[in-house]
């Protein structure tokens, strides 16, 4: 194809160079895209009498004619194009002849290439959406079944205070509700159409920008048309709301690991989101946990690369910005495909609650509790805390938990102990007394739910 930027040059471009230069295979995806704007873009140019309304009828059918052919798949990305505007802008003139022509009147690949992006984003930014809610509607569901699973809480991967799996699922629900907050943000400010500023300084054509980015579902215009060009801001916001997304996926994934292994035993992934060994026969990975924990890194690395592109580039346009898609795709690519599988992953996780409830009758969870009900004695906390890791390490030290402690040792160490510590200390009742907002007991775990639910709508 021949260039559309030929016009000082009349030597041809050396063949790796010109290959160098290509964006087709990457933003060819934004095809659809690229023909809704030149659609609105014409329409603009016949509606201000800057080409006639014949002229801008023909490029309106012409562009129509090429996404339904290409939809169609009767005609094919031409990928010896340098770019998506190049392939659009050459198929519509071989179809349509002079016309043709005419549709890169008042426009630049500058401000179409801004606008692409920003259509093509904002179609992305509701699909990642759904994906999100699917997966915080599939912690919520677990959640509810597992509102009552006692487990260990823990802090330091120790053994700390009970919880439930359902509360312990819902914070990651919590995470997800900020992501999907984080990612409309960002999609609000980019919310703002860059056509019209051409290629860096505005038109002399009387043109109605106004009018396109209306054509064009955006609510508001580029004030600046040197930062219309220029800004990536959006791109970089939302890599890196992309990337918190995957931090809250890689910590679930890492947690799913944990628990399926053989030291943990509290889950065990479906069949259909576990892999064997090729050579041990026994073995049962939990691969999709572990590719999404691996995959994070490249999440954030295209965040870095966008930030990095973009912190030495004078204004306005510089080819530098070219990258800006690859990355920007590659971060909504991979968060997607993360979030496809994790959702029916935790969807189909079985709960092992005996074992959580083993984990939890171990490791002195009930030891704050314990130092309470001193307090309530009249003990100050600090001196209940004290003595209650000598009672703690006493028990370690017999190889018993704080509940088989007879109470003459409880005694020996405080006249203030009585019979009804055991209570106090019983797993189950140091769950259910913990009823402060935000906490683990079943009732509050189904207030969770509802409030997320309620959010989600
Ligand atoms: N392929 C280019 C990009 O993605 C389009 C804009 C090209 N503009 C230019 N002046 N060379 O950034």
């Amino acid at each position: 194809m021949s260039k559309l930027w030929s016009g000082r040059t009349s030597g041809a471009i050396d063949e790796a160079a010109e290959d160098f230069n290509r964006s087709i295979r990457v933003d060819s995806r934004m095809v659809r895209q690229d023909i809704q704007g030149s659609i609105a873009h014409a329409k603009m140019l016949a509606a201000q009498g800057i080409i006639t309304p014949e002229d801008g009828e023909a490029i309106v059918d012409g562009l129509n004619g090429i996404l339904a052919d290409l939809e169609a798949g009767t005609l094919a990305v031409d990928y010896e194009a340098e770019d998506v505007h190049t392939f659009v802008e050459q198929t519509l003139t071989e179809r349509v002849g002079e016309p043709g022509k005419r549709l890169h009147t008042a426009r630049s690949r500058n401000d179409q290439v801004a606008l692409d992006t920003r259509l093509y984003l904002r179609e992305r930014v509701e699909k990642t959406g759904d994906l999100l809610r699917a997966f915080v509607r599939a912690l919520c569901d677990r959640a509810g079944e597992a509102k009552a699973m006692v487990m260990p809480g823990y802090t330091h991967l120790q053994r700390a205070q009970p919880v439930t799996m359902g509360h312990h699922l819902m914070a990651y629900a919590m995470m997800a509700l900020r992501d999907l907050g984080r990612l409309a943000d960002a999609s609000r400010r980019m919310d703002v159409s860059p056509i019209g500023c051409c290629a860096l300084a505005g038109t002399t054509y009387p043109t109605d920008r106004q009018l396109e980015a209306e054509l064009l579902g955006f609510s508001a215009v580029a004030e600046n048309s040197l930062d219309g060009v220029s800004d990536r801001d959006f791109c970089v916001e939302l890599a890196a709301a992309l990337s918190l997304v995957m931090t809250h996926l890689s910590r679930l994934s890492e947690e799913l690991i944990l628990w399926s292994s053989w030291e943990f035993k509290y889950i065990r992934l479906s069949d259909a989101y576990s892999t064997g060994s090729s050579i041990m026969p026994q073995k049962k990975n939990p691969d999709m946990a572990e590719l999404t924990r691996g995959k994070t890194g490249r999440v954030y690395g295209d965040l870095m690369a966008l930030l990095t592109m973009l912190k030495g580039l004078p204004l306005a346009y510089n080819k530098d910005m070219q990258e800006d898609k690859e990355l920007i795709f590659d971060a909504f690519d991979t968060v997607d495909a993360c979030l496809t599988v994790c959702a029916p992953m935790v969807g189909t996780m079985t709960f092992l609650p005996e074992n959580m409830r083993k984990a939890a009758a171990a490791g002195f969870i009930n030891a704050t509790d314990l130092a309470d009900w001193l307090v309530g004695r009249g003990m100050p906390f600090r001196t209940a805390y004290k003595l209650t890791g000598q009672i703690v390490e006493e028990c370690a030290q017999k190889g018993v938990a704080l509940e088989d402690l007879p109470l003459e040792a409880y005694r020996a160490r405080s006249e203030l102990f009585d019979e009804t510590l055991y209570d106090a200390i019983n797993i189950d009742a140091c769950l259910l007394r913990r009823t402060s907002l935000g906490g683990p007991t079943p009732e509050s775990v189904e207030r969770q739910i509802k409030i997320v639910k309620e959010l989600l709508k």
